[in-house]
């Protein structure tokens, strides 16, 4: 059994959700997390949480949503997070990766999403991309908040802060790619840190690679990391669903 922590389900990337969901069935996954981040994507998260007894969400507004979410927008958002099976805010944080010049709205729009999170005692999935340093020192203003770093690329030191303030970090398909740098992290901080995401559908897992991604291929994610630690795949399963089960309050 495994868990998607994190995935995006939107009719605009696949033709069947309920074949999807089928077929993740069938691949062992139990449960899955998807994530609206866009006005559009978390109504359509809401329906599906609402059809499917293993589709539990988070939603938050994404740093691309940046210039276009109202203050109205965030109102309605403090009144959906109070569904029962949303279990998180986010992805919500930082990307500088294509320019800085609205670093301010970003920051500010992050800021108001983990005041609800920190409100409503909700962990927070975070995307933070060429913005580490803001990213931290805006975690740091919330001390009581916790939650997964989401498709985490870094530096092992850069792991070790996040760990240290009570995140996970979210470990995908990036990790079975030739050129990934994730083993020697993974090596370090050991299963107890780490979630089980698939970002479907993007970065899908080798053998894979180049298609579109879907939460059926979690156990490849999972092979590979149980290689990397020696241990067996039951191993990673187990103490992923554990660490995910803690996190978000998931039964
Ligand atoms: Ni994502």
């Amino acid at each position: 059994m495994f868990i998607d922590t994190h995935c995006h389900l939107s009719l605009e990337d696949y033709d069947d959700i309920d074949s999807i969901l089928a077929d993740n069935r069938s691949a062992g996954i139990d449960k899955i997390i998807i994530s609206g981040c866009t006005k559009e994507s978390i109504l359509e998260s809401l329906k599906y949480c609402k059809k499917y007894g293993d589709v539990y969400a988070t939603i938050g507004y994404h740093p691309s949503e940046a210039d276009i979410t109202t203050r109205v927008d965030l109102e309605k958002l403090e009144e959906q997070i109070q569904n029962d099976k949303i279990v998180g805010v986010g992805e919500i944080g930082l990307d500088y990766h294509y320019g800085k010049e609205n670093s301010e709205i970003q920051k500010n729009l992050f800021r108001k999403q983990m005041q609800l999170a920190e409100k409503y005692h909700l962990p927070v999935v975070i995307h933070s991309r060429d913005a580490t340093a803001d990213t931290i020192a805006i975690l740091k203003e919330f001390p009581n908040v916790i939650g997964d770093i989401h498709c985490f690329s870094g530096s092992l030191e850069t792991a070790q802060i996040y760990i240290s303030m009570g995140y996970k970090l979210g470990i995908g398909g990036v990790v079975t790619f030739k050129n990934s740098n994730l083993f020697k992290i993974i090596e370090s901080v050991g299963l107890s840190n780490i979630l089980l995401e698939t970002d479907s559908p993007y970065l899908t897992p080798e053998p894979y690679r180049g298609k579109k991604n879907s939460s059926k291929y979690i156990p490849f994610i999972a092979n590979r990391i149980a290689e990397i630690l020696s241990v067996s795949v039951e191993e990673v399963s187990q103490k992923t669903i554990e660490n995910t089960l803690s996190l978000f309050d998931l039964h």
